[in-house]
């Protein structure tokens, strides 16, 4: 006789039940970075629209930032905290390679024992974490899961690499993903291209860092070409993911790109053609570049600026490191 195991099934769909943040303590005005890369605060607004970004005092780690951040999402949820039994935080930046960040927020959020594992998809990653949570859930895997953006990228910035260090900023986003009585996360459209492995990460290994052959490994990316490739190929996946859930530019009520550029964000409104009546996330000009952490944190901000947003479309679209990109419509809780 042949066994047969059991298999769980969930629920038909997720939503995002709620949103939570922390930034990092310092707003870090252009003038405090332009010395070592002989740059000027005029430069920065111009070709990246940052005015100030936000990064942690030396006291708070990424796992702080993403516990606060996690913490709030929960409160606002109105799901209890041991009924989260999945934790995915999206990071780069966890100083310690093992134990994960996120076991250390599940337990001191109150959701000792969910599953929970980190995830480095680099810029993308909250928007593939998200597409795991609502996946495992479908599956009948997890019930109710928090969905944490986190970084403190200023510990792997050189304050003298011209290419990357103004652009970066400390912070965490997170949300709280659970069943739907009707599809509010759209289908995720995510890839990478390894070839162009080079053109943004870190400048060293740690093990070279060990040997003495590198000194502390940092972020630098070549601009230029991270930028050809957001503007050109990036809008291509933002228009499948409207495709992939069946709506059209104009039934957006906000767009929420990765805020790695607001030269990029400006691009993709236009190539977009996104009406007037969407409302872009431009929480870089204040925020920077905090990788992971950007996207939840824009929609976080642009929830509270604009709580009509509620209950309305938005297209996510993160892109980075790897190189990967990953892309989905949601319904803002
Ligand atoms: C990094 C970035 C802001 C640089 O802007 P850019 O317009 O591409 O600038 P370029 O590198 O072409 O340089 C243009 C000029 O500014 C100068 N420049 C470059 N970096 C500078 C800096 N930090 N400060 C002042 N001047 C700078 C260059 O030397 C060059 O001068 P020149 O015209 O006299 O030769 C931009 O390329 C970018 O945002 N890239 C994508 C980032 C991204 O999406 N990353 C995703 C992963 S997180």
């Amino acid at each position: 006789m042949t066994l047969t195991i059991q298999q769980t099934s969930g629920p038909a769909y997720t939503r995002i039940y709620a949103y939570g943040a922390a930034r990092g303590e310092n707003a870090v005005p252009n003038d405090d970075l332009v010395g070592p890369i002989d740059s000027s605060d005029e430069w920065i607004r111009q070709r990246t629209g940052i005015v100030t970004r936000s990064r942690a005092v030396p006291t708070t780690s990424a796992t702080d930032l993403a516990t606060a951040a996690a913490a709030e999402a929960v409160a606002r949820s109105g799901i209890e905290a041991d009924q989260i039994d999945l934790v995915i935080v999206a990071t780069i930046s966890n100083s310690r390679q093992t134990p994960s960040m996120s076991a250390i927020v599940a337990d001191r959020i109150g959701s000792n024992p969910a599953a929970a594992y980190d995830a480095n998809a680099a810029c993308a990653g909250f928007t593939y974490a998200l597409a795991q949570a609502d996946a495992l859930i479908r599956a009948g895997v997890a019930h109710y899961a928090v969905v944490v953006g986190a970084e403190k990228l200023s510990d792997v910035v050189d304050p003298t690499e011209r290419s990357i260090s103004f652009l970066l900023g400390d912070g965490a986003g997170a949300v709280v993903v659970g069943p739907s009585d009707t599809p509010a996360i759209g289908p995720t459209v995510w890839g990478s291209d390894g070839s162009k492995a080079d053109a943004v990460g870190m400048n060293a290994t740690l093990t070279e860092f060990r040997d003495g052959e590198a000194a502390w490994p940092t972020l630098r990316q070549e601009g230029p070409t991270v930028f050809r490739w957001a503007v050109w190929e990036m809008v291509k996946v933002a228009r499948r993911a409207l495709e992939a859930a069946g709506i059209s530019a104009s039934d957006l009520a906000a767009f929420v790109p990765h805020q790695a550029n607001l030269r990029i964000i400006d691009e993709f409104a236009k190539q977009l053609r996104l009406p007037e009546s969407v409302i872009i996330a431009r929480d870089i000009e204040t925020t920077g570049n905090t990788s992971a952490a950007s996207i939840p944190l824009a929609t976080h901000r642009l929830l509270e600026e604009h709580p009509e947003l509620s209950g309305g479309l938005a297209l996510q679209i993160g892109f980075g490191a790897g190189l990967v990109f990953g892309a989905q419509v949601v319904v803002l809780p």
